[in-house]
């Protein structure tokens, strides 16, 4: 078949115009808003377009495939899979899979972890993205949020009973130096002297780099290196804080 450039260059626009739409960027988003009373899962439409995702134009097939630039029910849905099927993308063990293009630090952190062998085997105790995130929400949670979800598995008394607090004590010194960082940030931002911004903001971005790998601590649940990670990104802003004279 030869394909009309015209109709290429329609479909190509339409792409186009509505990757810079708001929210509702894709025709699976439009339908499902617009059948909030027979599409399974409404209360998550709402959790979605609030969220990172929404306002970032990560669509619904981008997580649950399918053909997003069509109203026709069979073609659009054509390898969608209901959550509880193993072929699914959005089926549990599947999730560092899907999430993975676009996180891929964390989700391989966390597809290294022991939650992700127990996951895999299908144990439905462990933890898996959607535990800490939600499911279309993409929240992320607080250090307190963090140690609340850890100990619904892993309660005081039992034998991993202080890793909870252990890992909010953990994130809180990661957003202590993440704050640190935002700040310094700032106050380079006021240095006239180019050649010296730029290096100095170099060395902040060098710290954020360490912050970074501190989160994929967290996904590891490898406190040690959480904790190391932190420690590094502290030296470093040490270093830059000397350097700034107003800074702390
Ligand atoms: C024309 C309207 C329409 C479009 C377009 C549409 N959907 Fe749906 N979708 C529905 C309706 C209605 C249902 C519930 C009935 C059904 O399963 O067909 C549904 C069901 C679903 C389900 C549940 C499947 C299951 O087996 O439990 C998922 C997931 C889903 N849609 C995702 C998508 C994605 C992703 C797209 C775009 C690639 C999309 N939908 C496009 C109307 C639509
Ligand atoms: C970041 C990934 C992601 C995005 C983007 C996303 N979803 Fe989901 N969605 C999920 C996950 C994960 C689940 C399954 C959670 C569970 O129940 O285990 C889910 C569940 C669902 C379900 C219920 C399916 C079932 O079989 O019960 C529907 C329907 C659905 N999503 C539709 C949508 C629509 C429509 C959009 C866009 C407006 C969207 N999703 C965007 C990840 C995503
Ligand atoms: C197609 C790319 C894409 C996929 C797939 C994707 N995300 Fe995202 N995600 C983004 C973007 C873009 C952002 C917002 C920008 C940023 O924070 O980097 C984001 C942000 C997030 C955030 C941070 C929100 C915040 O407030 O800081 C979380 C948590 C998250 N995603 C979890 C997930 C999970 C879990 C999955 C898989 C179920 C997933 N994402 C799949 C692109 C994606
Ligand atoms: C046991 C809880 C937990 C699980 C499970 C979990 N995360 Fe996270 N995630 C967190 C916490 C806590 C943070 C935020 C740490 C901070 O910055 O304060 C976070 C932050 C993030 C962020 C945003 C920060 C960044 O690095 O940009 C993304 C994206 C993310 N996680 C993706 C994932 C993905 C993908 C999975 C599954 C493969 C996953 N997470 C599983 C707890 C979890
Ligand atoms: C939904 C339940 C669940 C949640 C939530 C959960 N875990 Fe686990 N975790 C498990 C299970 C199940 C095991 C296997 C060992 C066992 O049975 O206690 C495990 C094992 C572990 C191990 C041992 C890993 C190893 O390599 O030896 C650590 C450490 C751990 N979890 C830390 C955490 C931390 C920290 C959090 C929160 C950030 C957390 N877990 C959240 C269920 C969970």
């Amino acid at each position: 078949m030869r394909v009309n450039p015209l109709f290429v260059a329609l479909v190509v626009a339409v792409t186009v115009s509505s990757a810079f739409a708001q929210t509702t960027t894709s025709r699976c988003a439009e339908c499902h808003f617009a059948n909030m009373s027979s599409v399974p899962a409404p209360q998550h439409l709402g959790d979605w377009q609030q969220s990172a995702h929404g306002k970032n134009s990560v669509s619904c097939d981008k997580c649950h495939g399918g053909d997003p630039s069509t109203f026709q029910p069979a073609e659009a849905h054509r390898g969608v899979l209901g959550a509880d099927n193993p072929a699914s993308p959005v089926y549990r063990a599947n999730l560092v899979r899907t999430c993975a293009p676009c996180h891929e630090r964390n989700a391989t952190a966390f597809g290294s972890s022991l939650h992700q062998v127990l996951v895999r085997a299908d144990d439905q105790r462990a933890p898996t993205c959607t535990t800490c995130h939600g499911v279309m929400s993409a929240r992320v949670p607080s250090p307190a949020g963090l140690e609340a979800r850890c100990a619904t598995c892993h309660r005081s008394g039992s034998p991993l009973g202080e890793y909870p607090s252990l890992m909010r004590g953990g994130v809180e010194s990661l957003n202590v130096q993440r704050q640190r960082a935002d700040e310094l940030q700032q106050a380079i931002e006021r240095i006239t002297d180019r050649m010296r911004r730029v290096e100095l903001l170099a060395s902040v971005y060098d710290a954020r780099t360490a912050l970074k790998e501190a989160i994929a601590g967290v996904h590891t649940f490898d406190l040690p290196a959480l904790t190391e990670r932190v420690d590094t990104a502290k030296r470093r802003l040490d270093l830059i804080a000397a350097a700034v004279p107003t800074a702390r």
